[in-house]
């Protein structure tokens, strides 16, 4: 496991960004595997920044991402489809056929979980997997619970996750309950991961995940077992560490 340290958000931004971008120089035709939220938003920034300079090419690049709110389309502003058409898709040369993330409007859950499955299979597993960290240390949207879900699994949101991600929705009860997720074994299976999280309220998050005993009450603390996982994490975030 390799830990760097980011001054702050933009320096955290930066360094994940540069891992990235030697990702695709280096395995033009990867599998990039992305995070919504908060935290990779700065990264999507300045990976954006420098494909306008002409450094990077995403046209062979295949995405799958995380996981996406049952119930909301890709029209919708808070869906993680419309998030990551509009903090990256949109503004680089990724074919967009090529990007996948879970339809939150599927309306038989199996089928869509097995279907989604199917496309990590066929796209020949992950090279490259972002992660954010949430303050309950979920990953993804694998909640803490009794067990570890193997693949995508449609999941009941907990309230710590639907109260931290209030702020993106005009009212609470607009945040969506339920949420389809890559599960951990295909998380788990990227041949690298890197992680990134910013700011004091996920110091204890990433204190356990680092340091805690590996369990399911943490979904984030399996990654102590992959052999190829890097964090960059802001001094706010370490600030328990
Ligand atoms: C959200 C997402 C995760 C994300 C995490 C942290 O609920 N489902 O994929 O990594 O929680 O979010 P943020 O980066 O906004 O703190």
């Amino acid at each position: 496991m390799i830990i760097y340290k980011a001054k702050d958000y933009q320096d955290m931004s930066r360094k994940a960004a540069n891992i990235i971008s030697a990702q695709v120089i280096m395995k033009p035709n990867c599998v990039l595997g992305l995070a919504t939220g908060s935290s990779p938003i700065g990264t999507y920034e300045q990976l954006v920044e420098w494909y306008n300079k002409g450094d990077l090419d995403f046209s062979k690049v295949t995405s799958i991402n995380l996981d996406e709110y049952k119930g909301l389309g890709p029209d919708n502003e808070q869906s993680y489809r419309y998030f990551m058409d509009t903090h990256l898709f949109n503004h680089v040369n990724i074919n967009k056929s090529r990007t996948f993330v879970p339809d939150g409007l599927a309306q038989d859950t199996e089928k869509a979980c097995a279907e989604y499955n199917q496309i990590i299979a066929q796209a020949g597993g992950i090279d490259l997997q972002l992660l954010g960290l949430g303050s309950n240390g979920h990953i993804g949207f694998n909640e803490p619970g009794a067990v570890f879900e193997q693949e995508t699994h449609c999941v009941d949101l907990t309230e710590s996750t639907i109260e931290a991600n209030k702020r993106f929705f005009s009212r609470i009860e607009d945040v969506p309950r339920q949420a389809y997720s890559m599960g951990i074994k295909s998380i788990m299976q990227a041949k690298k991961i890197l992680v990134i999280v910013s700011g004091e309220s996920k110091a204890n998050a990433l204190k356990q995940a680092l340091h805690g005993p590996i369990t399911p009450a943490l979904p984030a603390s399996i990654l102590q077992l992959h052999n190829d996982v890097t964090f960059v994490a802001d001094e706010a975030a370490m600030s328990l560490l």
